[in-house]
């Protein structure tokens, strides 16, 4: 793996991958967590009931550490629209718990993992986790579905965690920004996938930016360059256009919002975070789709994007992302200020200040994954909600407002992005005829 190359954040800690995790992550920052290999004093009259939405590879992570997180966690319902799905995430479910197992022989995953026939298929399946008396959500499915799904949550009184990005346009921000506000009012708690603000080092490098270690911050520039993302899966005579769509929603802007907004979103939120989450005043970029030449299996996705975000402080924030085969990874920070330049890289541990006052990072690393949720729980149980609804909706807003000024050429402001009307799923999901929505063409569309 080259150093800059992303880790795939799918990577599951069972038995089989678990030597492939430790790799990538660390094996000091796996093997350092307290959770790991003990959950201490398993209480099964003090569970907090977890239901999960959307199984796939994130959705099955997420299960992992929410199980690990908290000794009265289990694994109470699950739900996707694929019932072929709920098999695979339940089995490493069950493997990461009997690795715990290993260390403590102990009968631990079936403390854990109780969901019995909870067992929930199709497009209602939310509905029916719900139902099921869970304590909290793990909402994982494309980011599309992921406005509605928080808003049933929040109504339902659940705590919840869920994926970046929260939505794919700006009715859907609007929305979350919504439940957000409810959930605070209901003492919720409603932590975001945005992993890295749960990262050490990063956490430790923000804080020398905003205590002034670069002096006044002028500059930002942020990668997320990769070779792409998953294979896109070749459709089958019997599936309709919503179950092929759906099966590759990576490659449709009405389910994955483009990979700026669902994959690059990680690193346009450190620019978000190095402002202290102050908003720019408008954005412009370019983009297009170079190395996906053919529309009716690789959806309507662009691969790459280059934007410019201008604040109303003077600062601009420069951010790259593409998806381009055999050519190099990176995905980086750089942070250049009145008195100093600093440089984030932190798939290989690097964190520096170069200028008047040097520094280099010294916290350890941590599995941020892990750490959301050991957070996540410790809200709950300490009934001090955390709440990451404003960022992480912002922040997602961001990489759309991005997308909508490379999908357009125009110059957009944030008002205009936050008040866009623009709903990229009208058409209601169901499988059955659906129209492949249309590659942009800048220039030739002036809806924002
Ligand atoms: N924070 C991170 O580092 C990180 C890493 C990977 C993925 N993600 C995010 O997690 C989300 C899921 O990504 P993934 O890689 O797990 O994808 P995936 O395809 O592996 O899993 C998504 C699952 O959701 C199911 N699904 C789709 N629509 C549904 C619906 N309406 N109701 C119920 N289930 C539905 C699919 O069948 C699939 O099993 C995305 O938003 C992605 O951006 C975040």
């Amino acid at each position: 793996m080259s150093p800059t190359k992303p880790i795939d954040p799918n990577l599951l800690m069972s038995r089989r991958s678990f030597t492939a995790s430790t790799a990538a992550i660390g094996a000091a920052a796996v093997f350092a967590h307290p959770s790991f290999g003990k959950i201490a004093g398993l209480r099964a009259e003090n569970t907090l009931k977890v239901g999960v939405v959307g199984c796939g590879g994130r959705g099955t992570g997420a299960v992992i550490q929410a199980l690990k997180a908290d000794p009265g966690s289990v694994l109470w319902a699950m739900g996707d629209v694929f019932e072929e799905r709920l098999a695979p995430c339940l089995h490493y479910a069950k493997e990461a718990m009997l690795d715990l197992d290993d260390e403590q022989s102990t009968d631990t995953w079936a403390k854990k993992i109780q969901v019995d026939n909870r067992k929930f298929s199709g497009f209602d399946a939310i509905h029916k986790v719900l139902a099921s008396g869970v304590d909290v959500m793990i909402l994982t499915t494309p980011p599309a579905f992921r406005p509605e799904h928080l808003r049933y949550s929040i109504d339902a009184n659940k705590h919840v965690f869920c994926e970046k990005p929260v939505a794919v346009d700006a009715p859907g921000v609007r929305s979350v920004l919504a439940s957000a506000k409810v959930a605070k009012e209901k003492s919720l708690s409603l932590m975001s996938g945005f992993c890295w603000r749960y990262q050490d080092q990063v956490r430790e490098t923000m804080k020398a930016i905003h205590t002034g270690g670069i002096g006044d911050l002028h500059t930002i520039q942020t990668t997320y360059n990769t070779t792409g993302w998953v294979e896109p899966k070749k459709r089958k005579s019997e599936w309709s256009d919503g179950e092929f769509q759906l099966r590759n929603w990576q490659y449709f802007n009405p389910l994955s919002a483009d990979h700026v907004a669902e994959q690059a979103v990680h690193a346009i939120d450190w620019q978000a975070w190095a402002m202290q989450d102050r908003t720019p005043a408008r954005c412009f970029g370019v983009g297009g789709r170079q190395t996906r030449p053919d529309v009716a299996e690789t959806g309507n996705v662009w691969d790459h994007f280059s934007l410019i975000y201008e604040y109303d402080n003077g600062v601009r924030a420069y951010h790259m992302c593409r998806h381009w085969p055999n050519t190099p990874s990176d995905n980086s920070a750089y942070f250049i200020g009145s008195e100093g330049n600093c440089t984030m890289q932190p798939w290989n541990g690097t964190h520096t200040i170069e200028g008047s006052r040097p520094w280099k990072g010294a916290a350890g690393s941590n599995d941020m994954y892990q750490r959301e949720h050991d957070v996540l729980f410790k809200s709950i149980r300490n009934a001090k909600p955390v709440n990451d609804g404003r960022f992480m909706s912002h922040t997602s807003l961001l990489a759309i407002m991005g997308r909508m000024a490379a999908y357009t050429g125009r110059v957009v402001t944030w008002e205009q992005a936050m008040n866009s009307q623009v709903e990229m799923n009208a058409q209601p999901w169901e499988f059955g005829p659906r129209t492949t929505p249309p590659l942009a063409i800048p220039g030739t569309n002036e809806t924002i």
